[in-house]
């Protein structure tokens, strides 16, 4: 019988599931035919993979070609699967031992010429072959994000010839280079808070956001540093661990993003524009693409000008907010993209941006500020334990040399990693992402601090969900102070950071 069968890889959200390319020569009419939904561009396979061959010196059978790609109920996009199915059709007719296919799988799009073009996902897919203990082949110009993993086995190939030539045991293929794929020291480089004249309250409630993890919002008039400030946290938050990376790498693999080998351990910043899509905010399209939540994963996705954003895709955020990840339901498939973003939103106080400044330059109507505040949603608001102003400074902060105050980010990280490490020690996780349970257990008050939040709350008219986000903050306000309690202080510090709530009830 004349069949064989080459592994490779789809592409599901962030997810890389095995792909078993079958191919069977059979008399009959000359032809050939792709089964197992294959959508446009893989049935384009069909022609790609016969000109490739033919370029390659090998011969097309001349028979009836028929492919499988199982599993038939996955969809399958794009030319990923050019290179095991051109394997398979050359093995199935004899010209490339059968075996020499068993133990690999293969990645890459074939150009006409036999060359292998770069598809995307790769690192998601060899995340996932490392248990599979198979040779992955990858087109060269994967090949520095396949040089990240060092327990697969991975080899990369110009063109089709090398892939048979390496098949054959002929001419062995290179793995990929793994020695410019050392991480430059982590933080390194990137803007530094030395650069941030006075700001201590937001200085403060930056430092905060980065030991637990939470949520930020700045509000000020324009040109007081709180863009300057929000592209100084992933300087000061700890270092990513290999596997955050990893994941963090596979959203831009999916995305086709270049992974620069330098910096693959540094964490994301995103800053999308206000008029940014829905679609590229939070991902999505008839073939799920990640978008730009998924990209901050692990890192930071700064919102500036919040009110100006589309209120829909706002709203879309607060699932994401607290779950972590974004579910997206297209009628064919549906996808699941990694979320775990740190959102730091910036936004004026009024819709001219000089509200509550002293010299009285804001001509904004009560109603104007309301509307404007409004945009934001409560429920969006609610999920922002930290909430700060940014006023304007005085020339004398602004002029002159640095001060003691104007702490460099190497300092404040310093400070951070020590308080990030009890939180990881007590609970395993940062305080933002504390579970109602894990609340009641690290976050316990005593009777002063009860009666305090108990009071606050009244006040504040804080709902349930905010109450749990106070303890949350003042477990990392206790932690910057080194304290095993949550005491006054912290929780007082804490709730003055949800001004917000009021603000935008009863702006
Ligand atoms: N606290 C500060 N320390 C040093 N420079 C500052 C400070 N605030 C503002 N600047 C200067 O003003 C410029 C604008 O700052 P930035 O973009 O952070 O303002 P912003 O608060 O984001 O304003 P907008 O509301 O218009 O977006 C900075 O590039 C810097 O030159
Ligand atoms: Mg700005
Ligand atoms: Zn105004």
């Amino acid at each position: 019988m004349s069949l064989a069968v080459a592994l490779t890889r789809a592409q599901e959200g962030v997810a890389a599931p095995l792909v078993t390319v079958e191919v069977h020569l059979s008399g009959g009419l000359p032809g050939t035919s792709i089964v197992g939904l294959p959508e446009a561009a893989v049935r384009e396979a069909r022609d790609r993979v016969r000109v490739a061959i033919q370029n390659t010196q090998f011969e097309y059978p001349a028979r009836r070609v028929t492919v499988n790609l199982a599993p038939a109920e996955l969809p399958k996009d794009g030319g990923r699967y050019d290179l095991a199915i051109a394997l398979g059709i050359l093995a199935a007719g004899g010209q490339l031992p059968r075996e020499s296919l068993h133990g690999c799988e293969f990645l890459g799009e074939l150009a006409l010429s036999g060359e292998l073009r770069p598809v995307t996902g790769v690192l998601p897919a060899l995340l996932r072959a490392r248990h599979g203990k198979r040779c992955v082949i990858v087109p060269v110009e994967n090949a520095r994000e396949a040089a990240l993993l060092n327990d697969v086995e991975v080899r990369v190939a110009r063109t089709l010839a090398e892939v048979c030539a390496h098949l054959r045991g002929a001419e062995s293929l290179p793995a990929p280079r793994n020695d410019d794929a050392m991480p430059s020291p982590a933080g390194s480089g990137g803007p530094d808070l030395a650069d941030v004249r006075g700001q201590l309250q937001a200085r403060r409630a930056l430092e905060i956001a980065a030991v637990g993890g939470h949520h930020l919002l700045m509000i000020g008039p324009p040109g007081t540093g709180k863009s300057m400030l929000a592209a100084r946290l992933p300087g000061i938050l700890p270092p990513l661990d290999e596997n955050e990376a990893l994941q963090a790498c596979a959203v831009r693999s999916v995305c086709g993003l270049p992974i620069e080998p330098g910096d693959w351990k540094r964490r994301p910043f995103r800053a999308p524009h206000h008029t940014a899509s829905g679609v590229a905010l939070v991902g999505g399209g008839s073939h799920p693409r990640p978008g730009e939540i998924s990209l901050a994963h692990h890192g930071v996705l700064f919102l500036d000008e919040l009110p100006e954003f589309d209120r829909h895709t706002l709203e879309v955020l607060r699932e994401p907010l607290e779950s972590g990840r974004i579910v997206i339901s297209r009628a064919a498939r549906q996808a699941e993209f990694p979320a775990r973003f740190q959102l730091v939103a910036a936004m004026n106080p009024c819709p001219c941006g000089y509200a509550g400044d002293p010299n009285g330059r804001c001509r904004c109507t009560p109603d104007a500020i309301a509307r404007y505040r409004g945009r934001i949603s409560g429920p969006l608001l609610d999920r922002i334990d930290l909430c700060v102003d940014v006023p304007r400074l005085p020339l004398s902060e602004l002029d002159g040399a640095r001060r003691a105050q104007d702490e460099s980010s190497e300092t404040v990280r310093t400070r951070v990693i020590g308080a990030r490490a009890r939180a990881m020690a007590r609970a395993g996780k940062p305080n933002a992402a504390l579970s109602t349970r894990e609340i009641e257990r690290d976050c316990a008050l005593g009777d002063g601090e009860r009666a305090l939040l108990q009071r606050a709350m009244d006040k504040l008219g804080l709902s349930a969900r905010a109450y749990h986000r106070v303890l949350r903050t003042a477990r990392s306000i206790a932690d910057l102070a080194d304290s095993d309690r949550i005491g006054r202080a912290h929780l007082a510090e804490a709730l003055q950071y949800r001004r917000g709530d009021a603000g935008a009830a009863h702006a």
